[in-house]
């Protein structure tokens, strides 16, 4: 029997959430946009709150949750701010490849500080000459008596200059290509690896978005996940499950648009009657919900097939790409509804349409998302 509703426990994540970001996100999100600045002790409020480090499972401090929890959580985050939440999220993806291939003892000395204290996590896979292409990076993680040394850069990197813990990727045999690949955990704190540069961006300005130097950065090859030169599936694995979480930050987005244009169009005047009343406007409104629906059902699907250990890939990118231009289109048209209202930086949909733009691109741009799901069909 299929079932749409959300259970009591679901119901009751989905409460606290809320509660979360909007006493806790809503209030400051102009605020650090304009900064553009992490919120200083944000990592530690979503700690208490139980929405940090979400999916590290219980017998190593964390909340045991699986894809379907986290995207009900992301939603209600993403509806109150994208960049200060995708500081908390993005926890989730650079985790993730230890959570997939992590031996018991990499788990217990890497998840377990995560989770028991207010830490955040750094996924390192992008560069400058590899970003759709990532079978093509180019750092280097050569073996040296029982270490790694790691030279590269990465760039893009989420939480880049925050983290203590990164899962760096790296060509451990340059030979082999995207075959020698490896995937490996790096404390943020080993000598040799430099912010430098921070990204100063468009919209979710509220992330912390760095270029990493490794210069002979040595890490012991214990810290190996999985085998050697198979950190390129490990990667794609990852986002696989990280994209449904993308998606549920978009529904989040658009939901949010769609609300706030709502609640202007039912209030806002002009020949003599609510906007709304115009169905040039009534209808905009309609397309919009229509899409925030039928976004969150893929998202929801792709996360319970992601929980039900089925193979999301192709269903994750449907989710991400649909979603995020879903978030896109709503919050430009949120904007129009609100006219030269919604342009101006008084107003919240401006931001809005801001932070939907960079959904579309980061975890695999959607000229990706389309590649993966054309690859997939007939399979
Ligand atoms: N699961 C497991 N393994 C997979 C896989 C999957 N979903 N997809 C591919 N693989 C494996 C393949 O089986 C193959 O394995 P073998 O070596 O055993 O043959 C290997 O990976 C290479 O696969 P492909 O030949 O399909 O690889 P490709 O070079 O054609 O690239 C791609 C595939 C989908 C385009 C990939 O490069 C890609 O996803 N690019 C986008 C990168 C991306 O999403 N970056 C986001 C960075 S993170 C971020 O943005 C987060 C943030 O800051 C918020």
């Amino acid at each position: 029997m299929v079932d749409f509703s959300l259970s009591d426990d679901l119901l009751e994540i989905q409460a606290r959430a809320r509660e979360f970001a909007q006493e806790e996100i809503l209030p400051i999100a102009v605020e650090y946009d304009r900064k553009a600045e992490v919120p200083p002790g944000i990592a530690e409020k979503a700690k208490a709150a139980g929405m940090l480090n979400v999916t590290i499972p219980v017998e190593y401090g964390g909340m045991g949750y699986g894809a379907f929890q986290s995207a009900i959580i992301a939603e209600e985050l993403g509806a109150a701010c994208a960049g200060i939440s995708i500081t908390i999220l993005v926890n989730g993806l650079a985790l993730t490849p230890i959570l997939i291939a992590g031996t018991e003892e990499q788990k217990e000395k890497f998840l377990r500080p995560v989770a028991e204290g207010a830490k955040l996590a750094a996924f390192c896979l992008t560069e400058r000459e590899a970003g759709s292409d990532a079978g093509s990076l180019k750092t280097t993680a050569l073996p040296d008596g029982d270490d790694f040394v790691i030279n590269g850069r990465k760039c893009f990197i989420t939480s880049g200059g925050l983290a203590e813990v990164m899962t760096v990727f790296a060509l451990t045999d340059p030979e082999r290509g995207p075959r020698g690949v490896s995937a490996i955990i790096v404390p943020a704190d080993t000598p040799g690896i430099r912010v430098t540069k921070v990204e100063d961006k468009m919209g979710q300005r509220s992330s912390n978005t760095v270029e990493l130097t490794f210069e002979n950065v040595r890490v012991p090859q214990s810290n190996l996940l999985g085998k050697p030169g198979r950190g390129f599936p490990i990667a794609m694995q990852t986002l696989d499950f990280g994209r449904s979480g993308v998606a549920a930050l978009s529904v989040g987005v658009a939901r949010a648009a769609l609300d706030y244009a709502t609640a202007y169009a039912k209030e806002r005047q002009q020949f003599g009657a609510p906007i709304i009343t115009n169905q040039g406007i009534s209808f905009m409104l309609a397309d919009m919900a229509m899409k925030v629906e039928a976004a969150r059902l893929l998202t929801w699907q792709a996360a319970w097939m992601a929980d039900q250990g089925l193979k999301a890939t192709g269903k994750s990118a449907m989710a991400k790409c649909f979603a995020s231009d879903t978030a896109m289109e709503v919050t430009v048209d949120a904007v129009q509804v609100l006219g030269g209202y919604g342009y101006m930086k008084e107003y919240p949909v401006e931001k809005l349409m801001r932070d939907a733009k960079l959904l579309q691109i980061y975890e695999g741009t959607n000229q990706i998302q389309r590649l993966v799901i054309a690859r997939q069909l007939g399979k």
